[in-house]
């Protein structure tokens, strides 16, 4: 039986008066796990306010040295991190992360114990040209060969044209494409497949929240615009107990 996750993703957005928000909103159910992803600035302050898992939006590639505002896995895990989201697309196209670079920060984020949640998913051309198990494949078994994956890693299907756009894949769509990546990672890597939680991120709102988790291979979600929202996510957190 895997554990849902709702993990939050609040990008570069949110201060102290938020942390102190949601410290005060004691959001939670004992039947979900919720990782927060926060600007790494903000972990420090959330540690303190008593936030469960914490997680970083991103890690160095490199260990340490000479690599100006870089954060390397060694000072997220003294920050208190467990799980570090990486690959999220808007790292993946605006910072031009591939995979290659994205295997290295793995490596980091092993080294450390911390455990990657790993953002895939296809862009809005490649899903009107029907390419998605392409893109999917692209960007999983570089990861997949590696040697990389274990059962406690963590998965992020996001379709970029459902981030941010209120657009949200349909349930049966999403599961489609969860079934697929789990298929993908059995033949590579036998029964991790089963351990391994998949999240679906991608306009994610309290109301579409208990269709999509009511789907065998949805494990989660990774939230950003909702997750800002004390409320809201709440709802999220509720509608997948
Ligand atoms: P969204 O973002 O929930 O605002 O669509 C999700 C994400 O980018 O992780």
């Amino acid at each position: 039986m895997r554990k849902s996750i709702a993990a939050a993703n609040w990008k570069m957005n949110g201060d102290l008066g938020l942390i102190k928000t949601f410290a005060e909103a004691k959001l939670g159910n004992p039947k979900v796990q919720t990782i927060w992803g926060l600007p790494a600035i903000l972990l420090p302050a959330a540690k303190a306010a008593g936030f469960a898992d914490l997680a970083a939006e991103d890690v160095s590639a490199y260990e340490k040295g000479a690599y100006t505002g870089e954060i390397s896995a060694a000072m997220l895990k003294e920050a208190g991190c467990t799980y570090c989201i990486i690959g999220h697309s808007e790292r993946r196209t605006m910072h031009g992360e591939d995979e290659q670079i994205l295997q290295e920060k793995w490596k980091q984020l092993k080294a450390q114990g911390i455990i990657p949640v790993y953002c895939l998913g296809e862009s809005e051309q490649e899903y009107e040209n029907a390419q998605t198990q392409a893109a999917i494949e692209r960007q999983l078994l570089p990861i997949l060969e590696a040697g990389l994956i274990d059962e406690q890693t963590v998965l992020a299907y996001e379709p970029v044209w459902a981030i941010g756009t209120g657009k949200a894949a349909t349930a049966e769509y999403a599961q489609a494409v969860h079934a697929q990546i789990r298929k993908i990672i059995f033949e590579k890597c036998g029964n991790i497949a089963e351990k391994v939680r998949i999240l679906y991120g991608g306009s994610v709102k309290p109301d579409n929240a208990a269709e999509l988790i009511a789907n065998p291979d949805i494990d989660g979600f990774l939230v950003g615009g909702a997750s800002l929202q004390a409320d809201a996510f709440g709802k999220i957190i509720e509608a997948m107990a």
